[in-house]
């Protein structure tokens, strides 16, 4: 069996020599020394040796298994090796090459329009403050002159924030996502200093999604106080913005409303663009509008009971706030043709690159 044993290590020895790759390797692994391989063949004859002869060749045979794992495994090394310096050549990167610009993006929508609001509400002294998207319903509804239970308050569709599963609720009220702007009016009369024009402009959500909603949206909210502040000021600012952002074209309107916050309050329209606050395009009804407008947003003279919540006194400090969601107003930008609010939020890049 020696001859045997010496024949297969010379028979493995030269076939390693030609082994190239990892597979071949693999391959004369299975070959000379797999369960099924040369060796185990000739191991086979072992049992029919006598005790003294089973010693002997056991031991050689060990030896030889030993000799061929260590080969074995210095070629397996090699190998390995030589890959790796080939994996380096073929991979090499010139770092100098100039790399592959990705494409600009821009600003969302949203922030577009923001920071048109910012720039035109600016030029009129306004400056924009930000308030907390997560607050104490005291400054979404109580503040502001809807008391616990009030039934206004429904209006808002108002999310609260649980921890588990109970509402939670601290010195100011329950914890909610501020459902408009308007809880920054007594927050920032609070900081004490006047007169104040502020625009706060912020996230805000209501539980309510279909075409004309999305559940988080944001708002703007302008506040004015000061000494003899009047509603033909409020008027004023809101046509200056009107013009601005719409176009010299569009007109105002201040529709009565109910707000329990402001007194007397109202609903900002601009007129259509189609028929031009007529109502009537071509002879027909506007399909745009309807009745020759369209509404953005409430408006009003500042409540006496929110200024006081604000820590002045409503004898000597007057003043008036609006406000509207920045989507819609957005949506209603001439040759805007948003059929669903909702695309806004989709992150839909075909839709985002055209702004
Ligand atoms: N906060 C009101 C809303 O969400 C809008 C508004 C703001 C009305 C300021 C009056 C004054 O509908």
């Amino acid at each position: 069996m020696k001859p045997k044993l010496e024949e297969l290590k010379v028979g493995f020895l030269a076939a390693l020599d030609n082994v190239k790759d990892d597979q071949g390797l693999e391959e004369l692994r299975v070959e000379y020394l797999g369960r099924k391989g040369k060796l185990g063949d000739i191991l086979k004859g072992l049992k029919d040796l006598s005790v003294e002869e089973k010693k002997d060749i056991g031991a050689f045979a060990n030896t030889v298994k030993a000799e061929l794992e260590s080969v074995f495994k210095r070629k397996q090394a090699e190998l390995a090796h030589e890959l790796a310096g080939a994996k380096a050549q073929d991979e090499w990167i010139d770092v100098t090459a100039p790399g592959i610009a990705p494409e600009p993006g821009h600003l969302h929508f949203s922030t577009q329009a923001i920071e048109e609001f910012v720039d035109i509400f600016k030029q009129l002294g306004f400056v924009r403050v930000r308030h907390p998207e997560v607050d104490w319903d005291y400054y979404a509804f109580e503040a502001l002159n809807m008391p616990k239970g009030h039934p206004a308050r429904d209006e808002w569709e108002t999310f609260f924030i649980a921890d588990g599963d109970k509402v939670m609720e601290g010195e100011k009220g329950k914890m909610v996502l501020t459902p408009h702007t308007s809880n920054g009016q007594v927050r920032e009369m609070e900081k004490g200093y006047m007169p104040l024009r502020m625009m706060s402009i912020n996230k805000t959500y209501r539980r309510q999604a279909d075409v004309t909603h999305v559940p988080m949206f944001h708002q703007l909210e302008g506040l004015m106080i000061d000494k003899n502040v009047t509603l033909a000021q409020l008027k004023g600012t809101f046509d200056f913005f009107v013009k601005r952002f719409f176009g010299p074209d569009r007109e105002v309107r201040l529709r009565p409303h109910h707000f329990p916050f402001t007194e007397p309050s109202f609903e900002l329209d601009i007129s259509c663009n189609t028929c031009h606050g007529s109502g009537e395009f071509e002879g027909n009804r506007c399909r745009m509008c309807k009745e020759g407008w369209h509404e953005l947003g409430g408006a009003g003279m500042v409540h006496p009971n929110v200024i006081r919540a604000g820590g002045l006194d409503p004898e000597e400090y007057n003043g008036f706030a609006f406000g509207w969601g920045v989507e819609r107003c957005m949506s209603m930008k001439s040759g805007m043709n948003l059929r669903d609010l909702r695309i806004i939020y989709k992150n839909d890049i075909r839709f985002l690159k055209q702004f």
